[in-house]
């Protein structure tokens, strides 16, 4: 069971006071914040080993040593195989285009690849613009738009041997409708020899990922989406790595998987991102247990207290005749969907609900969160959007009390009670 108070007291901008208020973050789906120990080791890092790979020193050696941890970490959090299965770059979305650029290689005139109206246009873009040069044709998949849930049907439909790609979100960042990704994968094998590129961004935080399980080709996540700092984080079977070709520069060592992280990387980065993937395992509040078992408890506990927030907001927001929630609102469905929650108000622009939550330091968001293809299919693009309200395992029964006394006081304030 998740111990709120003990969660929060790692958080130091969860502590902190604005204008005499302790704001309250309901923005984890644009982004989490870092615990206590993240930062230490981040500082940790620069302050003791900050170097490049490859030198014959002391903090060339622990740089290395901090990659190879990261990858040990990272591959526990997905459950690779093999750490070596694990590429680190900018973030998720430049990860993307650089395997857009290197599947694309693979690709002929004719072929066919799959996006989906549920995703963030960071998994659909790279697809479409190599795609459009390759001369490969696009679908998309639609949405059910009672629930924003993925048209499986409409998917399955649109596989067939030609099709060389199915990208696709985990988990909507817009609505937290998640996807039955092994299914998904199903319908693609027994249809096609199509690769699968997963987007666990939004899903990160929320639920364990098993790479093995999904059978899925490529997984990608952010590390900032799950209390850690700024770093990408990809995953492809081995058998990937070793085929593709990536655009490198002649003189680094073509070995995998460093060809694949171009530049210098973000090694301070990768050294917050272990104590992160250990800040979760640390939810699960066990000891002598290897890291993927805690992660494996420690995700039941969170989507158990998330379940709970997600049904005291649910139960609450059904009250107000005049705001309409997209996506899935049954108590019973909670496994189907992450406590991400977009809704829109009559009469009202997205963004007047935004700020006026932002005055009183609740921090939420507004607009299409890159999620164009479901904005444009729920017809909301010329409204503004949807106002998205996100949860996190660190927020409280008490924060979504405040925030539905600021929404009565919004409508008030707007004439809409
Ligand atoms: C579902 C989803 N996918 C991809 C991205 C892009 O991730 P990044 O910021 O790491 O490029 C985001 C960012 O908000 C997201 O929510």
């Amino acid at each position: 069971m998740i111990n709120v108070d003990v969660c929060r007291a790692q958080f130091p901008a969860l502590n902190q006071t604005i204008d005499g208020i302790n704001p309250v973050f309901f923005d984890g789906p644009g982004g989490s914040h870092p615990s206590q120990a993240v930062l230490d080791a981040i500082v940790g890092y620069l302050s003791t080993s900050s170097a490049n790979l490859g030198g014959a020193y002391f903090s060339s050696r622990q740089t290395e040593q901090t990659m190879r941890e990261a990858r040990e970490a990272a591959k526990d959090l997905y459950h690779a195989k093999d750490a070596n299965e694990i590429v680190f770059g900018a973030n998720a979305t430049s990860l993307s285009f650089m395997m857009s650029r290197a599947l694309s290689k693979t690709w002929e005139k004719g072929d066919e690849i799959i996006v989906t109206a549920l995703d963030h246009y960071s998994n659909v873009s790279p697809w479409v613009i190599e795609a459009e040069k390759a001369g490969v044709i696009v679908h998309q998949v639609r949405v059910n738009e009672a629930d924003c849930t993925l048209d499986f049907e409409h998917l399955s439909s649109l596989v067939n041997k030609k099709t060389r790609l199915f990208a696709c979100s985990y988990a909507s960042n817009v609505t937290g409708s998640i996807v039955d990704i092994k299914a998904a994968v199903k319908v693609l094998k027994s249809k096609s020899n199509a690769l699968s590129y997963i987007d666990a961004v939004h899903i990160a935080p929320h639920q364990l990922i098993d790479v093995q399980a999904l059978d899925c080709d490529f997984l990608v996540s952010s590390a900032y989406k799950y209390f850690g700092p700024h770093l990408g984080v990809l995953f492809a079977k081995i058998q990937h790595w070793e085929a593709l070709q990536p655009d490198k520069v002649a003189p680094a060592k073509d070995i995998n998987p460093n060809r694949w992280e171009t530049g210098t990387q973000n090694y301070e980065a990768m050294a917050g991102l272990m104590v992160a993937i250990d800040y979760i395992g640390s939810l699960a509040d066990v000891e002598g247990k290897s890291r993927r078992k805690k992660l494996e408890i420690a995700y039941q506990c969170v989507a158990q207290y998330e379940h709970e927030l997600s049904r005291v907001f649910l139960d609450k927001i059904k009250a107000y005749p005049q705001i309409t929630l997209y996506g899935i609102a049954d108590d019973a469905r909670l496994n189907e969907r992450t406590p991400t929650f977009s809704f829109s108000v009559e009469g009202v622009r997205p963004r007047a609900v935004s700020e006026f939550f932002g005055e009183q330091h609740v921090c939420l968001w507004d607009g299409h969160f890159y999620a164009q293809g479901l904005i444009e299919q729920l017809g909301l693009s010329e409204s503004g959007g949807v106002v998205r309200v996100g949860f996190m395992h660190y927020n409280t029964i008490d924060e979504i009390k405040k925030f539905f006394v600021l929404l009565d006081a919004f409508l008030e304030k707007k004439r809409l009670v």
